[in-house]
């Protein structure tokens, strides 16, 4: 059993493959976090916190003046404001007392089950049980005086070393509680060692960067206050020892399973106690509960590693795989995508002919990206109208798509669901349906405005509108885009206008997911002005997410070498464009393109007719190369074989199949040197003692030999040179 309840000493321990992880309860009925780390079994670490007369640091009242017990200095599991803590804290409420707001409250223990089911997850996405029973632990913290319970749950998955954790916030007799911080987890890493935290950080077209920096004292935070997870910042941190490297070191991963924005807090405190929260965004949220009344915060996978970095992504990459993602092929459709080959100048001939080359050059599907409806030649307009452009497509979609599909070919569409033009019939008709606050006009961004996804009547015009697509028009994917922030957080409708950020994404996941149960063999696609909702939430809901705008192969090796820190190869989509690149201006071998783009879900976009004949047959021997290799890339191990491209000028990474029979290493120099240094690469993740067959070697060697002196590259010459060699153990072909 992965949770152990000692019920004498009210202590309960976690126990996956590789690490544990304990809390308990104070005499006094705090709930403390006891260890989080390598796994131990059977040790009871409630001798670990020390509890000292810390001066001025406060005691409650029932601690009868014993100076040794405050909550601002102890390690807890769900520290709350109001109790005493003065450091960040996970919970944060208010409520009417003498017609006044009182903050604060002070939770304390009252209960636990071990449940076989995983929380309701009230429209939140949330992994997939594990299989097993027990293997959900349930606490309850209440502050019976001020009306408020928090109960948190704990889900183990052994396999891939991940809690996933979730808090349910209730008004349990309080006149009124408006909620304004509800973390899904907190964790005290309380003994006073130094840590670096790992953070993806970005823009648009140039979305998770790794920033690695110590935590000093005081409060290190990222967020999105965006009402999506955003390019500016990515729902995930990771804390580890400073010497932690791909290989070796202590790693906390903690991964947001949520689309909206969101809060990270590291704070070390007086007594170089470092202190972790993860949770939806608390700028923008005042939700008021009435009696009886709940939220369920997003679920946070945690993850622990002592093998480095390296192992911690992977251990996420197979919980993503294994328990988030919808169930998807692991060949998916290589595609010929119109946008950076056409942009908005599109109509039936063009798009056609592009689907006559997609086929000509092996590839599976056509996706029609921006401007295919109502009045669309640029993004000034119609949003919203979600039927074709007849001055383009006399005979309709469906007439497209036949002529596609008879060309063998499946048919890939690109819509923008949550969002309406200015210029539309949508908001002649119903200016109401946008989020704006009374009195104020809305700001526009791309001259467009979000509709009020909780708005019961936008979300069955949208299910109507769209479901009548995918149902009539032979629509094979979907390319779900979302160009804008929410600016202007005020629901038309009666509700919860403090909670709306939160509401909003849940009728946008709700949506979603009553699509994909009605379709289920479209594929579906995320996408937000490229990679600016990249997050688990989403992955629950969708297979594969577009990384970024930025196709440029060198610039994407740092926005994909920072993806892989969380996210599996699988779900990131990755496109060969043309060079000079559109974003960059940049010059790049095609070849160069071709193994930055299959480190994920590939994919074209570019006007085919360009493209020279050698050009045409190096793409089909890439797309052909890639139908081989995609099953082992995307179901294998990731390993990062080089810093990211900040750090070194060769950047390189392997995927290794579960069985280490076949494995695929890719490179790429940056730069290059007259009379150079030869380039070499350390491979990782072989068996030491198979022997493998080395792609364009003549020499078999052994994964031990791989692992310990590397592959000489050669000399590195020309503009961005790569490398992809593919790895077979002796005896398989
Ligand atoms: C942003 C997306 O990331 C692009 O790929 C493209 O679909 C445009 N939107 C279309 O407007």
């Amino acid at each position: 059993m992965p949770i152990t309840i000692d019920e004498g000493r009210r202590l309960f321990t976690i126990t996956t493959d590789h690490a544990t992880y304990q809390l308990g309860v104070h005499p006094l009925g705090f709930l403390m976090h006891y260890y989080y780390g390598p796994r131990t079994d059977g040790t009871d670490f409630s001798y670990l916190p020390q509890y000292r007369d810390r001066g001025l640091s406060p005691q409650p009242a029932d601690a009868h003046d014993d100076r040794t017990v405050s909550c601002d200095a102890m390690p807890l599991e769900y520290p709350c404001q109001g109790s005493g803590d003065f450091r960040t804290v996970c919970l944060r409420v208010r409520r009417p007392v003498e017609g006044q707001d009182a903050w604060g409250c002070d939770l304390r223990y009252a209960g636990h089950r071990l449940l076989d089911q995983a929380p309701c997850p009230d429209g939140l996405p949330v992994m997939a049980r594990p299989a097993g029973s027990g293997r959900t632990l349930q606490i309850t913290l209440r502050d019976q005086e001020a009306g408020v319970e928090a109960v948190l749950y704990y889900t183990a998955y052994e396999s891939c070393d991940v809690i996933a954790r979730q808090a349910v916030i209730r008004n349990i007799g309080a006149d009124g509680l408006t909620v304004v911080k509800a973390a899904s987890a907190g964790l005290d890493l309380y003994q006073p060692q130094p840590w670096d935290a790992l953070t993806l950080y970005g823009r648009w077209a140039g979305e998770r960067n790794v920033q690695r920096q110590r935590l000093g004292h005081g409060t290190f935070a990222i967020g999105s206050t965006r009402g999506a997870s955003s390019a500016q910042h990515n729902p995930f941190i990771a804390v580890c020892e400073p010497d932690a490297g791909e290989d070796h070191g202590c790693c906390y991963g903690l991964l947001l399973v949520y689309s909206g924005g969101f809060s990270i807090q590291a704070q070390r405190d007086q007594f170089d106690q470092t202190r972790l929260t993860m949770g939806m965004d608390d700028e923008g949220l005042a939700a008021v509960l009435a009696p009886g009344g709940s939220l369920t915060t997003p679920q946070a996978m945690l993850v622990f590693s002592a093998a480095g970095l390296g192992a911690m992504s992977r251990r996420l990459h197979d919980a993503i795989r294994g328990f988030l993602l919808p169930k998807a092929p692991a060949l998916r459709p290589v595609l010929l995508n119109s946008w950076e080959a056409c942009y908005f100048d599109i109509d039936e001939k063009r798009i056609l002919t592009l689907a006559r080359q997609a086929a000509d050059l092996g590839m599976d599907m056509l996706v029609m990206d921006d401007g295919w409806f109502g009045h669309r030649d640029d993004d000034r307009s119609s949003l919203g109208d979600w039927t074709a452009d007849r001055r383009k497509f006399p005979d309709g979609l469906s007439g497209l798509s036949a002529k596609i599909k008879a060309m063998g070919l499946k048919f890939g569409l690109w819509l923008e669901p949550e969002m309406v033009s200015m210029d539309s019939d949508l908001y002649r008709a119903h200016p109401e349906w946008v989020l704006a606050v009374p009195g104020r006009a809305p700001h526009s961004a791309r001259d467009q405005y979000v509709l009020d996804m909780t708005n019961p009547e936008v979300a069955a015009y949208l299910w109507e509108k769209l479901s009548r697509l995918l149902a009539e028009d032979g629509i094979d994917y979907v390319k779900w885009d979302m160009n804008r922030n929410i600016t202007e957080a005020w629901s038309n409708t009666p509700g919860r206008h403090g909670a709306l950020l939160h509401d909003y994404i849940k009728a946008v996941y709700a949506l979603l997911q009553r699509l994909t149960a009605a379709f289920p063999a479209v594929l579906f696609e995320g996408c937000a002005a490229g990679g600016g909702r990249f997050d688990a939430g989403m992955l629950a809901c969708v297979p594969q997410i577009w990384c970024s705008d930025d196709t440029d192969p060198i610039e994407r090796l740092a926005i994909q070498y920072g993806t892989s820190l969380a996210y599996p190869a699988c779900v990131m989509t990755c496109h060969v464009s043309v060079s000079p690149n559109h974003q960059t201006g940049r010059s790049t071998p095609l070849t160069t393109r071709g193994i930055v783009a299959m480190a994920g879900v590939l994919g074209y976009e570019l006007d085919p007719a360009a493209l020279t004949d050698r050009q045409k047959d190096e793409i089909r021997a890439q797309v052909a190369r890639y139908r081989d290799i995609a099953p082992l890339m995307m179901e294998g191990d990731l390993y990062r074989l080089t810093p990211g491209p900040d750090e070194t000028e060769l950047v390189g990474w392997m995927h290794v199949a579960k069985d280490r029979r076949r494995a695929v290493v890719s490179a790429v120099a940056t730069a290059v040197h007259a009379n150079a240094p030869t380039a070499y690469i350390r491979l990782a993740g072989l068996d030491p003692d198979t022997m493998y067959a080395i792609e364009g070697r003549p020499q078999p060697l052994s994964g031990q030999a791989l692992m310990a002196g590397g592959l000489p590259l050669g000399e590195v010459r020309g503009d961005y040179p790569a490398w992809q060699l593919m790895l077979t153990a002796a005896g398989e072909d």
